[in-house]
């Protein structure tokens, strides 16, 4: 046995590492979990007397040691000296930092929280997935309701009462049912509806939705907010609004603004119908409220001259990178 021990030791001193790969094979003859020259005389202890076991199994232990600080001491040689070679290339290239910029829809969406808050009204975000009721019911499209063949959406599976929002009109119905009047709000955010992909349409859009409410609002507010508005997105622009109808406004009225030689609708409002308030436990007999929504791609591409709304979800950094932020 201290003839076998002595060998394995001059052979553990007389291998020479050069490389990882040496390191490897090293350790493998030496530890290897199956054929390793140590792992062997391990599973051999188990068959001798325990008084030669302990003397043995030392014995072995160091070796098993002598191994060890062999690896380590080339680990950390080497370890060093690739940590140098490192610091001191200099034909490694730098990282770059890749700066974004702002997506042209939150441009847009921007302008158009500032321009509101300039006139009182707060922002407030409501959730993409809402329940029927607060999507279609309460702004008062029952199931029956044929307007809502218009607004087909993505449902739950599990449980249809569930859906992605089709407009933002569903965030009226969330403040208004935890707010008491007067309240000036808007809400900008992503909608949904069953369409196909096309260049005027999407299954994903943004909406900003704004509404008011207040002891006396009339008709002629909305006509001046509105009016306000589109002069301090578009400067002096010519409008004009069209009557319409929406099921949760009474009377209801389109947006049309004359660009590039025709009329362009851009938005829906009109005066927040009764019945909606009541829905949300406001006295209609005290308060009346008028309420605007309007596509955000749509807008942009009126500013931005664009004429493919699938443009905006290439992840085109050629197209993007084109949007000069201002904030
Ligand atoms: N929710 C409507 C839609 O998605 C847009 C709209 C029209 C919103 C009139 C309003 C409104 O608040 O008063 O088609």
């Amino acid at each position: 046995m201290t003839q076998k021990v002595d060998k394995i030791k001059e052979e553990i001193k007389c291998f020479h590492i050069k490389t990882y790969n040496d390191l490897e094979t090293f350790r493998i003859k030496f530890l290897g979990k199956k054929k390793g020259i140590l792992t062997i005389l391990f599973k051999e202890l188990k068959k001798i007397s325990i008084y030669k076991r302990k003397i043995y199994g030392k014995i072995i232990n160091e070796l098993k040691k002598e191994v060890q600080d062999k690896i380590k001491v080339f680990q950390s040689k080497n370890d060093i000296q690739n940590d140098k070679k490192l610091k001191l290339d200099p034909t490694i290239p730098g990282r770059s930092i890749e700066i974004g910029s702002r997506h042209p829809l939150s441009l847009i969406k921007k302008r158009i929280i500032d321009i509101f808050i300039k006139i009182g009204f707060s922002y407030v975000d409501g959730p993409e997935i809402e329940d029927d009721w607060h999507n279609f019911t309460a702004l008062n499209i029952p199931i029956s309701h044929p307007s809502r063949e218009m607004q087909d959406t993505f449902f739950l599976c599990k449980n249809p009462d569930i859906l992605l929002r089709t407009h933002t009109s569903s965030v009226q119905i969330r403040y208004m049912k935890k707010h008491c009047p007067p309240f000036r709000v808007l809400s900008i955010g992503k909608v949904y509806r069953n369409e196909t992909i096309s260049s005027r349409s999407n299954f994903m859009f943004h909406q900003a939705e704004g509404f008011y409410i207040d002891k006396k609002v009339s008709f002629s507010d909305l006509k001046q907010t509105i009016h306000y508005f589109i002069i301090s997105l578009f400067g002096n622009a010519k409008i004009r609004f069209r009557p319409s109808y929406f099921p949760f406004t009474e009377p209801s009225a389109e947006v049309d603004i004359y660009c590039n030689n025709g009329w362009l609708e851009i938005m829906g409002c009109g005066m927040i119908d009764p019945k909606v308030l009541e829905n949300v436990n406001i006295d209609s007999e005290i308060y009346s409220g008028f309420a605007f929504g309007l596509g955000i791609e749509r807008l942009a591409l009126i500013i931005y001259q664009i004429k493919d709304i699938r443009i905006y979800f290439d992840n085109d950094i050629r197209f993007l990178k084109q949007f000069k932020s201002e904030f």
